[in-house]
């Protein structure tokens, strides 16, 4: 990965936007009017995805760099359904429906406007960067107020289910990865994101409240590649293939590919 100048905080606290994400954000060019790319970052007091808007503007996403990501993420979804669960902006559910899947449904609690709040002062409604983006964007993806505990709401089994960023933040993570296996369809696959170990010694860690990021008592695990291969099989997958753990911003990450053999 390219060498890239370290993001700029500004007054707020709230980073400026990297280099790397506009690399991710290309990906979904929404050429959006001046006018109408405007109104949105009026609009939308805090993003976490950088999208691009057009002509060079682009929305201040604080996550940092996402490139990572790029290499196991479908490039054809044609005909495929996918569920994006903790979809915040819903970057990954847009890409899924312009890379060709024939329906995409994106879930969220919400649980970020907590964690905003605490770490940047910034009150959010919930779910208005996913409706601007949505509008710009002539999306069907649709957006639903969703607990991942609760998904079995939905009766509906998936080829494709993402789960980027979650499982460091729920209290019970097994239980989470149970609840995924029954979304995945008989031949489909989930890519799990997560938060990794700092000391690759240990197989899982249990983090301090605040310690990974200051004021977010949010997240509690780590997780290693052994870890996740384990919770898998308990949840009923076959196992975990791992697909890369690289350090981001100066935290590990982790991703696996889980797939089933029924
Ligand atoms: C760090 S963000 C990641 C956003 C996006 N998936 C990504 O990786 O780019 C985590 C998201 O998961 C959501 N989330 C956390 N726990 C959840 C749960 N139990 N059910 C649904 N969404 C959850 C948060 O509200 C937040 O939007």
């Amino acid at each position: 990965m390219s060498e890239l100048p370290p993001p700029v905080q500004i007054d707020d606290g709230i980073p400026a936007i990297t280099e790397a994400e506009r690399v991710v954000a290309d990906l979904l060019p929404i050429e959006a009017s001046e006018r109408a790319a405007g109104d949105v970052l009026e609009r939308v007091p805090l993003w976490f995805h950088t999208f691009a808007l057009g002509d060079g503007t682009y929305t201040p996403g604080v996550a940092r760099d996402h490139r990572y990501r790029l290499p196991f993420l479908p490039d054809d979804l044609t005909g495929r359904s996918v569920l994006d669960v903790g979809t915040f902006d819903g970057f990954y559910a847009f890409l899924a429906e312009a890379r060709g899947a024939s329906r995409v449904v994106a879930v969220d609690n919400e649980q970020y406007r907590d964690w905003v709040r605490a770490r940047w002062g910034v009150e959010l409604e919930g779910g208005q960067g996913f409706a601007a983006i949505a509008e710009l964007l002539g999306s069907e993806v649709e957006y639903a107020r969703l607990d991942a505990f609760d998904l079995a709401q939905l009766e509906e089994e998936f080829d494709l289910v993402l789960c980027f960023g979650i499982l460091h933040r729920v209290e019970n993570p097994l239980g989470l990865l149970r609840v995924l296996r029954d979304c995945v369809a008989p031949t489909g696959e989930l890519l799990v994101e997560t938060y990794g170990v700092t000391d690759p010694s240990q197989e899982m860690e249990v983090r301090a409240p605040g310690d990974v990021y200051s004021g977010d008592d949010f997240v509690y695990w780590g997780f290693g590649a052994e870890a996740l291969s384990r919770l898998a099989r308990h949840a009923g997958f076959d196992g975990a293939e791992l697909l890369t753990t690289p350090i981001v911003d100066g935290h590990p990450r982790i991703a696996a590919r889980l797939t089933t053999s029924d």
